[in-house]
């Protein structure tokens, strides 16, 4: 069992972000990415679409034999509970984790970009209250900006127009300093939007995912002490050329294959 590979899905490349803050934390582990680009972006879909796409993507894994799945998008981690208890498979998804950490900070309100999905569907906040009454966190949602990313080719001037009016509708009505990446391609841009926003404490939720994966795995004694190198094996649905160059971009090692799934 503690050699076994950890999955990470994701609608897309979104994920690799994920994929990179565990291979930091957790050298030794396998990796399996399964990313269903033909399908982004998820984030403008209907709730019974996210659903039906997750478990596509969840049986194939269990052909797998993956001793955990980590879910690398929020907008799945918002429909988690209607898809989980099918599974007999421990799953993590990327929310709760991260709002556990915002819980701790002193900050009165907390922005959140994010898909349209995510930003409408409240899961933040509603976690969030159930921690730390006292913070809001306050939403918008980004309707191009997953798939500008995932298509692997955008200009700052690109992104700067996506990211315009909800950074701007963000700042308007609050005072905010603080602002989660509330889907997984956000934080592939980070550098970006850290140049366009220089004051703005961006919190990218892939950090407080992996922990929580190592934890549950030091908890379990389920952590893979093996001395061999670790590998990442890649699934998509989509073109497999791009992936290339986000892996070596984001500077993650290991890549066995990236193979292209039905
Ligand atoms: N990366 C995904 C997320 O974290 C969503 C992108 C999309 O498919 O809309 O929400």
């Amino acid at each position: 069992m503690k050699k076994r590979p950890i999955a990470i899905i994701d609608s897309g490349v979104g994920g690799l972000t994920v994929v990179k803050e565990l291979q930091a934390l957790l050298p030794k582990e396998n990796l399996i990415y399964f990313g269903d680009n033909k399908n982004v972006p998820y984030g403008s879909k209907s709730r019974e679409e996210i659903v039906i796409l997750t478990k596509k993507m969840l049986d194939f894994l269990v052909d797998k034999n993956v001793k955990l799945v980590g879910i690398g998008c929020n907008t799945i981690s918002t429909v988690l509970s209607l898809v989980a208890p099918q599974y007999a498979i421990k799953i993590i998804g990327i929310i709760d984790p991260v709002v556990s950490y915002i819980a701790k900070l002193s900050n009165n309100k907390v922005g959140l970009i994010a898909t349209p999905f995510t930003a409408k569907s409240g899961y933040y906040n509603l976690n969030l209250s159930n921690l730390n009454k006292n913070i809001e966190i306050v939403a918008e949602g980004c309707p191009k900006l997953a798939s500008l990313i995932d298509c692997g080719v955008y200009t700052e001037e690109e992104v700067k127009e996506e990211i315009a009016a909800p950074m701007a509708q963000l700042n308007a009505n609050h005072a905010l300093d603080t602002i989660i990446l509330g889907c997984t391609h956000y934080a592939i841009i980070t550098d970006h939007l850290q140049k366009l926003y220089p004051d703005t404490v961006f919190i990218n939720p892939a950090l407080s995912q992996a922990l929580a994966i190592k934890d549950y795995l030091t908890e379990n004694d389920l952590l893979n002490n093996s001395e061999t190198n670790s590998e990442v094996n890649v699934f998509t649905t989509g073109a497999t050329e791009g992936y290339q160059n986000f892996i070596t971009t984001m500077n993650i090692t290991g890549v066995n294959s990236i193979i292209k799934v039905e």
